[in-house]
């Protein structure tokens, strides 16, 4: 049956909120490597509540547990790595000790550490967009990757595949940090 135009109209007056996905679009207002402290804080604002309800949407264990943690940034940053998103690191507290000490040497992460980091990417057009939070976790096993299993979340709260090689492909390059690359020296939180 053809719905009539009175019911087409009654739809019209119903129809749901504007879902995530139509969000008003948050700007960078300059490239992403000239943007100030005070830029970058905004974006991150705007961006935040879309970005963790994404992460969280499925019920991941680290999605819902990370934003508890210690962060081990004072902003998100971008170092070029990770496609030139702005990264911003939380470490939970099997982590916080030995991570916000930003050592160099011959030291092991605990067995336990989760490290998880939020990621906001931007596209073309100059807009930010959704990226997946990286997660690293330290365990007994896995020798290959000096015992870290790397893993992620996707902006819509499913679990993201990721190459164990190819995380410690490059992460294992950081062998005198026990394989973690650290935030930018000018944006790591201080150990109080
Ligand atoms: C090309 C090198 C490179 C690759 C590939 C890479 N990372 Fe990273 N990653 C880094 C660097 C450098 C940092 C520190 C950057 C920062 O936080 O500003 C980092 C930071 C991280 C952190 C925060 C903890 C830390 O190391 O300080 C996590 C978690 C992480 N990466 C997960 C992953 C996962 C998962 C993958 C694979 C999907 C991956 N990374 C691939 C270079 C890399």
């Amino acid at each position: 049956m053809r719905p009539t135009a009175a019911l087409l109209a009654c739809a019209a007056l119903v129809a749901p909120a504007a879902p995530a996905a139509a969000q008003e679009a948050c700007a960078l207002p300059a490239d992403r490597y000239d943007m100030t402290a005070a830029q970058v804080d905004a974006l991150y604002d705007c961006m935040e509540g879309r970005m963790i309800d994404g992460y969280q949407a499925q019920g991941d264990a680290v999605a819902m547990a990370y934003r508890g943690w210690t962060q081990a940034s004072t902003r998100p940053a971008v170092a070029g790595v990770h496609g030139e998103r702005f990264l911003n690191t939380f470490v939970n507290d099997v982590a916080a000790e030995q991570y916000l000490r930003f050592e160099e040497g011959t030291f092991e992460m605990p067995v336990g550490s989760v490290l998880a980091k939020e990621m906001i990417g931007v596209r073309g057009n100059g807009e930010a967009r959704r990226a997946p939070l990286l997660i690293m976790t330290k365990v007994e096993d896995a020798p290959e990757t000096d015992g870290w299993r790397y893993s992620g979340v996707q902006p819509t709260g499913q679990a993201l595949n990721v190459s164990q090689s190819f995380c410690h492909d490059c992460h294992g390059g950081y062998d005198a940090s026990d394989s973690m690359g650290y935030p930018l020296e000018e944006v790591r939180a201080s150990a109080e």
